[in-house]
């Protein structure tokens, strides 16, 4: 699968972001358009490159978004590493 990233700074970033992607994929791709490729979604969840294109987004109100569970959103349990993972992939889609 071809996957075109921005450079990337380190090794962990690089892994962080196929990761988080990868997760993405999986569990947050029934309502949210993760990718710029993907054409489905539900209507009501903002795309993750809307989210990331806010003005007030930073990777602390994702992650406060993420740890807590959101009436609209099953509670997934997302480790630290996951969290970290998804919010280094959303941005990325800046
Ligand atoms: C069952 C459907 C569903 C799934 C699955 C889902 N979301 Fe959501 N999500 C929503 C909806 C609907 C909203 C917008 C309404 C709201 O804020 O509750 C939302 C909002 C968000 C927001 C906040 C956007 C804002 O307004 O700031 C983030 C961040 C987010 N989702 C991330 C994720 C991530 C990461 C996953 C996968 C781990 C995921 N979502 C999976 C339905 C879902």
């Amino acid at each position: 699968m071809a996957l075109t990233l921005a450079p990337l700074a380190s090794p962990t970033a690089a892994q962080d972001l196929s990761v988080g992607r990868s997760l993405a994929t999986r569990w947050c791709m029934a309502c949210h358009v993760v990718e710029p490729e993907q054409t489905m979604a539900t209507d009501n969840a903002p795309s993750f490159r809307a989210i990331a294109s806010r003005p007030g987004t930073t990777p602390e109100t994702l992650d406060r978004y993420l740890s807590r569970s959101h009436t609209l959103m099953p509670d997934f349990m997302l480790s630290l590493q996951e969290r970290n993972a998804l919010v280094a992939y959303i941005l990325s889609l800046r």
